[in-house]
């Protein structure tokens, strides 16, 4: 059966889409290239330009592509720009998802993979997050994703619709130095800006009760998030019913941990400024990671040193 993966060109989905196209499944990917590039799409996929808020193209493409479940990836995901132009976001990631929900529903397609987030959940005050930690997100961004589970558990209710929805924790790293992240967003890529500008990386904050004073957060290698979409897709396929899943490790990295990494992958002997906290920072977020791996016996497999070492790779591609 044919899967549509929407954002099939950005950082994530053509992870996502490599991991499908590789397992055999016919992929066809929907991306309005706003951030996304052509290039990155897997050859076995056909690629077709254009918005999911085009709801006569998302018909058309359900339609002559007979696809029967969909992969939904395309969104805005930057949490700074959330709070400074909100109505984007619901636009883009809300209206978005209404638009291709019609869509699945005029054709028929009835298995959806959403692309949710740990933001989502806020400021957890516990040492494992679970899928039952009640939410409440600070940003427009992390709203936007909850209103989307909202959205899907409704049309799940009411209409012939089974839904996955996959809580991503901190992803890096790339499957190859070309998939790298082009985003220089997060964590990692800022590290190695800083490096690459001979400038020293800043720390938010090194007085959060945490051993060492830094946030910890749970880095998922994208390669392993990937394999999660697949294993989630294929459940869907065989009659397995949709629930919400946490996409994480289960193992918690401070902020001094990433940046020891980055300095023994680069050969770096790397010192950084400690600066104030960011504003709406939560001391640790760590998944628990168990529905996952008890419902679809999925286990992410690639450590935090695989992240970093492919993420430097893919930087490296990029910035000759
Ligand atoms: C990680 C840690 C920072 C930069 C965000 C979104 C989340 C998800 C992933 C999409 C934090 C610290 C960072 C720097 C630092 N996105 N840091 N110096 O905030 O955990 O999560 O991206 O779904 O929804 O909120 O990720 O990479 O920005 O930060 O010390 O220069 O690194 O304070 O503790 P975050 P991040």
């Amino acid at each position: 059966m044919t899967w549509l993966v929407t954002g099939g060109a950005g950082y994530i989905g053509a992870h996502v889409v490599r991991a499908l196209v590789h397992d055999g499944a016919p992929v066809v990917v929907l991306d309005d290239l706003s951030t996304g590039d052509a290039s990155r799409v897997d050859p076995g996929a056909t690629f077709v330009a254009g918005s999911v808020l085009d709801g006569d193209l998302v018909a058309r493409v359900l339609r002559d592509h007979e696809v029967r479940g969909v992969v939904h990836i395309a969104a805005k995901k930057q949490v700074g720009e959330s709070v400074a132009d909100p109505l984007l976001y619901y636009r883009e990631n809300v209206a978005g998802l209404v638009t291709l929900l019609e869509g699945c529903r005029g054709q028929g397609v009835d298995r959806f993979v959403f692309s949710s987030s740990a933001a989502t959940y806020g400021l957890p005050d516990v040492e494992l997050v679970d899928e039952d930690t009640p939410g409440i997100p600070l940003s427009p961004y992390g709203e936007s994703k909850l209103i989307g589970e909202w959205l899907l558990r409704d049309c799940a209710a009411a209409y012939d619709l089974r839904v996955m929805s996959l809580r991503y924790f901190n992803v890096a790293g790339a499957a190859s130095p070309e998939l790298g992240d082009p985003g220089v967003f997060n964590l990692i890529p800022l590290v190695f800006q800083a490096l690459a500008a001979g400038q020293r990386p800043k720390v938010f904050g090194a007085d959060y009760p945490t051993p060492d004073g830094t946030c910890i957060r749970d880095y998922v290698h994208v390669d392993d998030l990937a394999a999660a979409h697949l294993t989630a897709a294929r459940a869907l396929e065989s009659g397995v019913p949709g629930t919400t899943y946490n996409i994480g490790r289960g193992k918690g990295s401070s902020v001094l941990d990433v940046l020891r990494m980055v300095g023994e992958v680069t050969g770096t002997d790397l010192t950084y400024d400690v600066v104030d906290r960011r504003a709406g920072d939560p001391a640790r977020v760590v998944a628990a990671v168990d529905r996952i791996r008890d419902g679809l016996g999925f286990t992410a497999q690639r450590d935090l040193r695989d992240m970093v070492d492919s993420a430097w790779a893919g930087w490296q591609a990029q910035h000759p």
